[in-house]
């Protein structure tokens, strides 16, 4: 499996990567090419994507880790860019209507609507059950929460703001033979949720975890918790970025044992 990561909130060593709030990696794996989530901005990934040598069109399905606009923001713009369709795999919630209340009231769900995306030939393959959508690549399915999760935001509904669980967060599962790698968008569900999710559907460990781990702010006793759950668990490797957090981040350097961080260009190799 090769990853690479497409849109992040840094950029990279090479000319002409842009970083940016958001999450984008392209896996390549048994021959194939999935795109995981889209970054919040078109032409920050379009561009990044050219500077990468990544064609839109080479990309054989799209997995939409949740529906926040930093992780599908980008997807008009990519939808247009490759002009022939594609099969997206999400949850049924990425459509919902989501908002922040502080420090004041602004949308953070999909600025799009289905139609819109389907008129540009997105085909949603919508659903809160794991599935396996091509050889040994795996959608998570629903995240169920042993442990602490990382939910924020408000869904609006009837006009009531309601506290969001992101029930929609998934994880993409790349099945590597004798063990698996667990990629995530922002880590909503909890980073420990979501690995040993992982490990049950399968049964099979983990080898790395690559994403957003959504610890930043979390406090020093879920840093603690998480590296002694994610060890316990035996997971070998942290690729960490996006809503990490930069503080959280060194704390898993520290204390796990193996970590990197992730940026615009970054390569994983398993
Ligand atoms: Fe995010
Ligand atoms: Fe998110």
């Amino acid at each position: 499996m090769k990853l690479t990561v497409l849109f992040e909130n840094h950029a990279g060593y090479k000319k002409g990567l842009l970083g940016y709030h958001g999450f984008s990696a392209i896996v390549e794996h048994n021959g194939k090419k999935v795109l995981v989530d889209t970054g919040t901005d078109g032409k920050v990934l379009l561009g990044n994507m050219e500077a990468l040598g990544v064609f839109p069109g080479e990309i054989d399905a799209l997995f939409i880790t949740h529906g926040h606009y930093d992780h599908t923001g980008g997807m008009k713009a990519f939808l247009e860019a490759r002009r022939v369709g594609i099969d997206v795999y999400a949850h049924p919630g990425i459509f919902q209507r989501r908002v922040a209340l502080k420090p004041k009231l602004r949308e953070i769900g999909i600025p799009f609507t289905r139609e819109e995306l389907e008129g540009l030939g997105a085909t949603f393959h919508l659903s809160p059950e794991p599935v396996e959508f091509l050889p040994g690549f795996i959608s998570s399915g629903e995240i169920k929460r042993n442990h602490w999760d990382r939910a924020v935001g408000y869904l609006v509904e009837n006009g009531r703001y309601i506290k969001d669980p992101v029930r929609d967060d998934m994880a993409l599962i790349v099945d590597l033979g004798n063990e698996i790698a667990v990629i995530t968008g922002c880590g909503h569900s909890g980073i420990v949720n979501i690995a040993e999710h992982a490990v049950k559907l399968t049964g099979k460990p983990v080898k790395a975890l690559v994403g957003g781990f959504h610890l930043r702010g979390a406090g020093q006793a879920i840093l603690e918790d998480a590296v002694a759950k994610l060890k316990a668990l035996g997971v070998e490797e942290l690729y960490a970025g996006h809503c990490t957090g930069i503080d959280e981040y060194a704390h898993l350097k520290a204390n796990f044992g193996y970590a990197e961080p992730l940026y615009v260009g970054k390569t994983v190799t398993l």
